[in-house]
C-alpha cells in the first residue's frame, strides 16, 4: 500500500514536473508576444488618457475667447501668478546647471527671475513695434519657451554660450529666405505666461504674419505629470490658438507636439505629453484651415527600445531637455519645408469665417 502510494506520488510529481517544464517553455516562447502585448496596452492606456482630456479641447476649439487680459500684472508688473520655479529644476547635466548659475548670477546683481522675464517680454513688444515701423515685416513668428528662445542664443533674455550654435543654426535655415522670421520665446515660459505675453503686446498689430509656429507647455509638465495637469496645459495652449487665430487670422498656425524629454522614453511625464500632443493634433484636424500640427519627438529618441524603453538622444538633448545644435538642426530641416510651403499658400481672412450653422 505504502509503495503504490509512493508510486503514484512519483507519477504524479513527474507529471506536475513535465507540464511545469512545459509551461516554463511556454512561457519562454510567449515571452516576444508577452512584451508586445504590454506595449500594446501601454498605447491603448495612452489613448484612453488621451481621449479623456477630450472634451475640454472641443469645447476650447470653438469657443472664442476673452481677448482682454484675464489676469493683470501685479504692482511689479510681473503677473501675479508668474513663476520662475521651472527654471530652477535640479538636473544631473551641465546645461541646466549652468542655466542656474546664471539665474543665481543675475539674482546676485538684483536682477530676479520676474524682472528678466518682464524685460524680455517689454523687449520684445518693442521689437514687433519696431518692426511694424519697418518696411519690411516679420512673415513668420515663433512662439515659445526656452527651446523657442534657443533661436535668439540666449537664455532669458541674456546671451547662453550652449544656445550661440543654436543661434547659427537659425541663421542658417532662416535667416536668408525670401520669408523673413522672428523668435519669441522665452525660457521658463508655461503656457499661460506665453497667453499673457500675447495678451500684453507681443502680436503684431498689422496682422502681417504668414505663419504662426507655437511650441509650449513642457513647463507646464514639470514635477506634476498628472492627466489633470495635462488637460489644464491642452486648454492653456490650445487658449493661445485660439488667441493667435482670432488676432492673426490670415495667418497659418504651426502647433508643434511636446517634445520628449528625460533620459529614457517613456517614462512618467509621458502620457501627459502624449495627452497634449493628442489634443493639439485633435485642434489641428478640426480646424486643418488654418491649424496644423507637426510632432518632432521621434527624431529625439533612439531607433531601438531596450527592455520596452527608447533612450532620449544625448547628443541631441544633453540635459534631457533642450534640444543641442544638433537637435535644433533637425528641427529646423523639418520645419523649412513646412513653413515654405505655408508661406506660398497665403490665407484669405474671409475664407476663415467659421461657417455658420
Ligand atoms: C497636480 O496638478 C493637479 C492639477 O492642477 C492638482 O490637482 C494635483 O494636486 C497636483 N498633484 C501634485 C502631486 O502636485
Amino acid at each position: 500500500m505504502r509503495l503504490l502510494a509512493l508510486a503514484l506520488v512519483l507519477i504524479v510529481g513527474q507529471s506536475e514536473g513535465a507540464s511545469l517544464r512545459s509551461n516554463v517553455l511556454e512561457l519562454e516562447d510567449d515571452h516576444e508576444s508577452l512584451l508586445t502585448r504590454a506595449k500594446d496596452l501601454f498605447t491603448d492606456a495612452v489613448h484612453d488618457a488621451a481621449n479623456a482630456v477630450k472634451p475640454a479641447a472641443k469645447r476650447w476649439s470653438n469657443q472664442k475667447i476673452s481677448l482682454h487680459a484675464s489676469k493683470k500684472p501685479a504692482a511689479g508688473g510681473v503677473p501675479s501668478w508668474f513663476t520662475g520655479a521651472s527654471l530652477e529644476r535640479k538636473t544631473h547635466s551641465g546645461q541646466l546647471q549652468g542655466n542656474r548659475r546664471m539665474l543665481r548670477r543675475q539674482k546676485a546683481h538684483h536682477h530676479s527671475v520676474e524682472d528678466e522675464w518682464l524685460k524680455c517680454h517689454r523687449r520684445y513688444v518693442e521689437e514687433l513695434e519696431g518692426n511694424e515701423a519697418s518696411t519690411s515685416a516679420w512673415d513668420v513668428l515663433f512662439y515659445g519657451d526656452s527651446i523657442m528662445e534657443e533661436w535668439r542664443g540666449t537664455f532669458l533674455g541674456s546671451a547662453w554660450g550652449p544656445f550661440q550654435d543654436v543661434k547659427k543654426v537659425w541663421a542658417e535655415h532662416f535667416g536668408s529666405k525670401p520669408y523673413k522670421s522672428h523668435a519669441l520665446g522665452i525660457a521658463g515660459d508655461k503656457a499661460e505666461q506665453l497667453l499673457w505675453r500675447l495678451q500684453n503686446g507681443e502680436l503684431p498689430a498689422s496682422k502681417h504674419p504668414k505663419v504662426v509656429v507655437v511650441m509650449i507647455g513642457t513647463n507646464d509638465l514639470v514635477g506634476n505629470c498628472t492627466l489633470q495637469t495635462a488637460q489644464e496645459t491642452a486648454q492653456a495652449i490650445l487658449k493661445v490658438n485660439t488667441l493667435l487665430h482670432a488676432e492673426l487670422p490670415s495667418a497659418h498656425l504651426l502647433s508643434l507636439a511636446v517634445l520628449p524629454k528625460g533620459e529614457m522614453w517613456p517614462n512618467r511625464c509621458t502620457d501627459a505629453i502624449l495627452a497634449v500632443n493628442a489634443e493639439l493634433q485633435e485642434y489641428a484636424e478640426q480646424n486643418s484651415d488654418f491649424a496644423h500640427f507637426h510632432d518632432l519627438g521621434s527624431a529625439f529618441l533612439s531607433t531601438e527600445a531596450v527592455g520596452g524603453k527608447y533612450e532620449v538622444k544625448e547628443a541631441l538633448m544633453p540635459d534631457s531637455l533642450h534640444p543641442s545644435a544638433v537637435g535644433m538642426r533637425i528641427v529646423a530641416t523639418q520645419l523649412e519645408p513646412i513653413i515654405s510651403s505655408l508661406v506660398s499658400r497665403p490665407l484669405s481672412a474671409e475664407l476663415d469665417e467659421p461657417a455658420t450653422a
